[in-house]
C-alpha cells in the first residue's frame, strides 16, 4: 500500500521534510511506501536549497487539499489563515493531516479535531511542540496513567539560543536575534519568539494534553525577554540562577479540581535545575506527576532537521495504523483514539 503526501509549504521545515521524503535509504522501511506528490508554494521562482523535480511544485494549494490521490496532508506553512482553512477542507476531504502549525492547534484544535473525529482521519502535531523531541505521542500515550501536577519547559529555541549567547558571550539582544533568524530557527516575525507567544501556544497545547479539557490562549499570562539585560543576566549568575524563558501549566496547590495556571515569563532557574543547563536551540520539557515523579524530555526544539523528524515521524506513525487496521491486525480502520485527537478539548 502506497501513502500519497501533499505537502504544504515548502519554508525551512518543509525543505527539511522534503529532504528525508527524497532520501529514504537507511530509513525507516515503511517510508519505501511513502511518496511525495505534490508541494504546494507561494511562489515558483523563489530560490531555495532543495532541488525539487519541478513537476512536483504548485502554486493552487486548495488543489492538493482536494486532490484525490493524496492520502496525507502535511501543512508546513505556519500561521493562522490559510493554514486553518485548508487543514479544515482537506479533513472535509478525507485526508489524514500532519502539522506543525502550534498556532492554529492552540487556537482552533477544538475545531480541527472534531472535523476529524467526525471524518474518521487522525491529526498529529508532534512538531508543533518541542522541534524533534518526542513529547506529545509519549504524554498521550505513555505518561496516561499519571496525575500531572506540572509540565513546564523551555519550549522555544530562539529566545533560549538568545539568552545562552548573551550569557556566554554577554552578547546583544538584536545581533543574536538576527543570527538566529539565519539559522532557521526564529519564525518568519520573530515577535512571536521573544514576546513569548509562540511559547504560549506550545503550553497551551501541552497543558490541554496533561490536565484535559481546552485550555485557551486567553488563560496563558505572557511575558517575552525583550527587557531582560546583560546586567540582570550578570546578576542572576552571581546568585546561582540562569535566566530562562519557561512556560509553566500547574495544578494549584489548593485546588482539588483542574484549576490550572499557565504562563509564560523570564524565571530565574537555581544553576543545579536540569532546565538551567539546556543551552543554545535546545528544547526542555519538564513534567512532574504521580506516580512517575520527574521526568524530562530534551532534544533540539527548533530548525529544519529536527523539526521535519517529528514531521516525517507523524506520517510514519499514521501509515503504521493504517497499514496494521488494513491488514485486520489493528481491527476495524476507524482511527485508533489516541491518533485521532492528540489534543484534548
Ligand atoms: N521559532 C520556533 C522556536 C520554532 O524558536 O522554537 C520551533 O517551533
Amino acid at each position: 500500500m502506497a501513502f500519497k503526501i501533499g505537502l504544504l509549504g515548502l519554508g525551512t521545515v518543509g525543505q527539511g521534510t522534503a529532504a528525508i521524503l527524497l532520501d529514504r535509504s537507511g530509513r525507516h522501511p515503511l517510508l519505501q511506501e511513502i511518496e511525495l506528490v505534490r508541494v504546494g508554494v507561494r511562489s515558483l521562482s523563489k530560490s531555495r536549497t532543495i532541488a525539487l523535480p519541478e513537476n512536483l511544485l504548485t502554486t493552487d494549494l486548495e488543489a492538493i487539499v482536494t486532490d484525490r490521490e493524496i492520502d496525507i496532508v502535511v501543512e508546513l506553512i505556519g500561521g493562522l489563515e490559510p493554514a486553518r482553512s485548508l487543514i479544515l477542507k482537506a479533513i472535509d476531504h478525507g485526508k489524514h493531516i500532519v502539522t506543525a502549525n502550534k498556532a492554529v492547534i492552540s487556537r482552533y484544535g477544538a475545531e480541527i479535531f472534531s472535523a476529524a473525529t467526525e471524518k474518521g482521519v487522525y491529526v498529529l502535531l508532534e512538531a508543533a511542540v518541542g522541534g524533534g523531541i518526542p513529547v506529545i505521542q509519549p504524554m498521550k500515550k505513555c505518561l496516561g496513567a499519571n496525575r500531572i501536577d506540572t509540565v513546564m519547559g523551555i519550549v522555544n529555541g530562539t529566545t533560549n539560543y538568545i539568552l545562552t549567547r548573551m550569557q556566554a558571550e554577554g552578547a546583544n539582544f538584536d545581533e543574536v536575534l538576527q543570527q538566529a533568524q539565519e539559522l532557521g530557527y526564529a519564525e518568519a516575525d520573530p515577535t512571536a519568539d521573544v514576546d513569548g507567544l509562540d511559547a504560549a501556544d506550545k503550553i497551551a497545547i501541552l497543558a490541554s494534553l496533561a490536565f484535559g479539557g481546552r485550555i485557551k490562549l486567553e488563560q496563558v499570562y505572557c511575558e517575552g525577554i525583550r527587557g531582560i539585560s546583560a546586567t540582570d543576566i550578570d546578576y542572576a549568575d552571581r546568585l546561582g540562577f540562569t535566566i530562562k524563558l519557561l512556560a509553566i501549566a500547574s495544578r494549584r496547590a489548593e485546588s482539588e479540581t483542574n484549576n490550572i495556571s499557565v504562563r509564560v515569563h523570564p524565571t530565574l532557574v537555581p544553576q543545579l535545575h536540569p532546565l538551567a543547563s539546556i543551552n543554545g536551540v535546545n528544547n526542555a520539557i519538564f513534567i512532574e506527576g504521580e506516580p512517575i515523579g520527574q521526568v524530562m524530555f530534551f532534544g533540539p526544539g527548533a530548525g529544519a532537521g529536527p523539526t521535519a523528524s517529528a514531521v516525517v515521524s507523524d506520517i510514519l506513525n499514521i501509515a503504521g495504523i493504517i497499514t496494521t487496521s488494513s491488514s485486520g491486525v489493528g481491527g476495524a480502520g476507524s482511527p485508533h483514539p489516541l491518533m485521532t485527537c492528540s489534543h484534548q478539548h
